[in-house]
């Protein structure tokens, strides 16, 4: 622990004057709003001991950080059988790209990229009386925090412009995936990706990840130790959309990006990690927090293989 905290206070002093090249999002209008310079770092460990560091209590948007949670809700209602509406395969492409879509009936790739996540909100959406409250409430669980909502400026920001995802619904629509109103659906996705959290908040609700899927601070059992180990395996292979080739090479573990600037990573049986720096690279991550956590797992040689 003394040996973890000493070396990530130095990895965030070495990155705190760092040239970062990446751009906010602006797609996102709201997003653009953000301060640039903010840099927080978390990280939970299995004796409950949590290292915060910078900015770590500042909030920000969660976005696609959320579908892992959603896609909990979902897993853990269908079962296997969630695997006929969305594959598990890495996809290669941007992460909000159209191109397989098509080719491939309507089947998103996985659950990560943004039709992917579009077809699991359907899935809760068909599932929970109030899926907006039950998701909150979830995540307020992990958290132990009631504190924890979604913003809505960054929902109305989002809905306003959010063309490319309306055109992805449609097109799975028209294949048969989509099972609820289209309008129902997108508010909820919109709503799910704009969950405010911190890095504190956000290392504690993932460590489970780390656990074999129970909470360590209410032992409940969040995922099935085997169910758990599949969604790390999408987090690895699906997690930073056509860049988790990247992630793994220099990384080495499982974790989860958003545009609002945010990295999650989970090292089994040892820790959740979430860095937030606003700036991205191209392909849609946080361009310091890819390179942190490079330098993390670098110096502690940790990784899953
Ligand atoms: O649907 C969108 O485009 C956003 N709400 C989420 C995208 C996202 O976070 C991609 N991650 N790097």
């Amino acid at each position: 622990m003394e040996n973890i905290h000493s070396v990530l206070n130095g990895i965030y002093n070495k990155f705190a004057d760092f040239e970062d090249k990446g751009q906010k999002a602006t797609y996102i209008p709201e997003l653009a709003n953000v301060d640039e310079n903010l840099f927080g770092v978390s990280l939970t460990t299995l004796n409950h001991g949590q290292i915060n560091i910078g900015d770590a209590h500042q909030q920000f948007s969660v976005q696609s950080i959320s579908k892992v949670l959603l896609l909990i809700m979902a897993y853990n209602v269908e079962g296997e059988k969630l695997w006929k509406r969305v594959d598990v395969e890495p996809s290669g492409a941007a992460f909000n790209s159209m191109i397989l879509l098509e080719l491939e009936k309507g089947i998103p790739r996985n659950p990560l990229i943004n039709a992917g996540a579009i077809v699991i909100a359907d899935i809760v959406f068909t599932h929970f009386k109030n899926p907006e409250d039950d998701f909150i409430k979830f995540v307020r669980r992990l958290t132990k925090d009631d504190s924890i909502d979604y913003d809505i400026k960054v929902f109305e920001s989002e809905k306003s412009v959010g063309y490319r995802n309306y055109a992805l619904i449609n097109m799975m629509k028209s294949f048969g995936n989509i099972t609820n109103t289209m309008d129902e659906v997108m508010d909820f996705y919109f709503k799910i990706c704009s969950l405010s959290m911190n890095c504190a908040q956000l290392s504690k609700a993932f460590f489970f990840f780390a656990n074999d899927g129970i909470d360590p601070f209410s032992k409940e059992v969040i995922l099935t130790p085997g169910r758990n180990r599949r969604i790390n395996a999408i987090m690895l292979l699906c997690g930073f959309y056509d860049e988790a080739g990247e992630f793994a090479y220099r990384v080495g573990l499982p974790g989860k990006s958003g545009v609002g600037g945010g990295i999650l990573a989970i090292l089994p049986n040892k820790y959740a990690v979430v860095v937030f720096s606003p700036k991205l690279n191209e392909k849609g991550n946080s361009y310091r927090g890819m390179a942190f956590l490079e330098c993390l797992t670098t110096e502690l040689s940790d990784s899953v293989f």
